[in-house]
């Protein structure tokens, strides 16, 4: 079986995003017509996976070289099945429960004996921050906000980040009452790279990242307070009020919950790498990858990607993010693959998972 560059570096024993902080809205418009095809996702914590069915596909083979990512798809195919909607919700965090112990073991009703006892073990960290809360990012983004947001922000500006405005109110908000001096700094000593590495992401991932976290972090909240509406976005309300408010990420939405639920049957889980889903001579006709082209060095990227297309059916879409890596059709391969760049641009406009610099979609040529 083929490895992947990143396996050998960082360590993947615990669940490091126990939700998915990358907008399924954009991604799945991104992969475009898709019925009846095989797309490939990486995991992470599931919800764009299951997302894809929207899409109607064949199937979604899920890849991901952590375990504890793939007991999150478990744990979530097991919820879909055996709960309605609002336990569903309560269940992931997204609204407060006094019941998520008793909602985890009906979620995990039929799973398999090792995704059980995984989650038995965080049944406690479940019951306070709900499923979509137990990842070391989400930890990350808790110390920020019961630590460290109080420290620039009242309650009230927090609660008034998420009254739905027209832009030009939203910009007069974000600069008078939002980007203070204390939140910048505040900014500045929080997303470190030092802060950063020990709390949120492995050091392995740096390794390869250009600039400041910090400066990247601030456009992009700019982008997410003032370009977008803030009201609608579940990832930012998370991050400084830690639940969702109306607006929820799109697969956990009342509208597409009976459609997933009926095509978890269509998901093919495949623990380990996706260069081990390319070496098997399948062939897709899209592609969920995550930002894991950042993980990669230039020439592994490249190679990787060769492999990519190599597997793919034509027409293909590879959908994915750069955080602060750039990463993109690299020079050798130009010749088959179309950048889509008007449905980059103007997808990009609404991404709601603000932190990354770059969304891209590149199509492979028939
Ligand atoms: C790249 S990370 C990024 C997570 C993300 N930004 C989010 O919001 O969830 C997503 C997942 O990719 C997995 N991963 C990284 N490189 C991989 C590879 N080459 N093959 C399969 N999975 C990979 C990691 O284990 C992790 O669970």
């Amino acid at each position: 079986m083929q490895s992947s560059e990143i396996e050998t570096k960082a360590a993947f024993d615990h669940i490091r995003y126990a939700q998915l902080w990358e907008d399924a809205d954009v991604l799945t418009e991104g992969l475009g017509d898709c019925s009846h095809g095989t797309l490939v996702s990486i995991c992470s914590a599931g919800d764009n996976a299951l997302a894809m069915l929207t899409l109607d596909p064949k199937r979604v083979v899920v890849v991901d070289l952590s375990p504890a990512q793939i007991a999150c798809l478990r744990l979530r195919m097991g919820a879909y099945r055996n709960l309605d909607h609002a336990e569903f919700l309560e269940l992931t965090g997204s609204r407060p429960s006094a019941r998520r112990a008793d909602l985890l073991l009906k979620a995990l009703d039929e799973v398999d004996n090792e995704t059980r006892e995984f989650w038995i073990a965080l049944s406690g960290d479940v019951k306070k921050h709900g499923a979509g809360g137990v990842g070391k990012f989400e930890r990350y983004f808790r110390i920020f906000r019961t630590r460290l947001l109080p420290l620039a922000h009242s309650r009230k500006t927090i609660d008034d980040i998420f009254i739905s405005r027209p832009p030009a109110e939203r910009k007069e908000f974000f600069e008078k009452r939002f980007n203070t001096l204390r939140w910048r700094l505040l900014l500045g000593v929080f997303f470190s790279r030092f802060v950063m590495g020990r709390m949120g992401r492995d050091k392995a991932f740096f390794e390869h990242v250009v600039g400041s976290p910090a400066q990247h972090v601030a456009r992009r909240i700019r982008h997410a307070g003032v370009d977008c509406d803030p009201a609608d976005n579940p990832y930012l309300h998370w991050i400084m009020k830690g639940t969702h408010g109306a607006a929820l990420p799109m697969p956990w939405r009342a509208e597409h919950y009976e459609t997933i639920k009926s095509r978890l049957d269509r998901i093919e889980i495949r623990p380990g790498s996706l260069e081990a889903f390319v070496s098997t001579g399948e062939q897709a006709n899209g592609f969920n990858l995550s930002d894991i082209f950042e993980y990669m060095s230039p020439d592994v990227f490249a190679k990787v990607y060769e492999t990519i297309v190599d597997a793919s059916a034509p027409k293909a879409r590879l959908v994915y993010w750069n955080m602060m890596a750039p990463r993109r059709v690299p020079d050798g391969m130009k010749g088959r693959i179309t950048t889509l760049s008007d449905v980059e641009n103007r997808l990009k406009a609404q991404d709601k998972a603000f932190f990354y610099s770059d969304f891209v979609v590149e199509e492979v040529i028939a």
